[in-house]
């Protein structure tokens, strides 16, 4: 079980720092590595179980804690899909649009949810249950085509599958 504080709101503009339990994580992470930029991915990945996203705020906060200039900090979101400097929705959805889940109609079912649910890349539904990102390949070519729902990869699914799927979320 984690002992990390899960998705906090977290508005813009907001003041940010870890809980008790993630400065404790951010802590013990710094024993892993010879230096503390090596932590950084870590660390991004700790705000975001804490906060969903990664607000100017978080980056200051990331800066001052482990002394690295806050464009560095920002080429490393920049660079990497799985970081978000937008606010997104309670539940990520990653939908694989690479060769081959595409073959099996990967991209039609990533089109066929945005438009179920009314919303655009990572932008969060009108509810804020869920983001939804096309992402290249997930790692789990054999149930292509698939998806990920937060840490839980679902497939083979049709687009049926994956709005039934979605509208179960809390
Ligand atoms: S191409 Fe979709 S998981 Fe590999």
């Amino acid at each position: 079980m984690s002992s990390h504080s899960p998705n906090q709101t977290h508005s813009m503009g907001a003041p940010f720092k870890f809980t008790d339990a993630n400065l404790a994580t951010y802590q013990e992470y710094l024993t892993r590595y010879d230096d503390v930029e090596s932590a950084l991915l870590p660390v991004l990945h700790l705000v975001q179980e804490q906060i969903k996203w990664l607000p100017q705020e978080a980056i200051e906060y990331v800066s001052v804690l482990m002394n690295i200039p806050e464009i560095k900090i920002k080429e490393v979101i920049s660079f990497y899909d799985m970081f978000y400097d937008v606010p997104v929705g309670r539940n990520m959805v990653h939908v694989c649009t690479n060769i081959t889940c595409s073959m099996f109609g990967g991209r039609e079912i990533y089109a066929g949810l945005l438009k179920h649910f009314d919303t655009d890349y990572l932008t969060p539904t009108r509810d804020g249950r869920i983001s939804l990102q096309k992402m290249e390949c997930l790692g789990a070519c054999e149930m292509a085509p698939c998806m990920r729902i937060n840490n839980d990869y679902v497939g083979p699914v049709d687009l049926a599958d994956a709005i039934n799927k979605l509208e179960e979320l809390p």
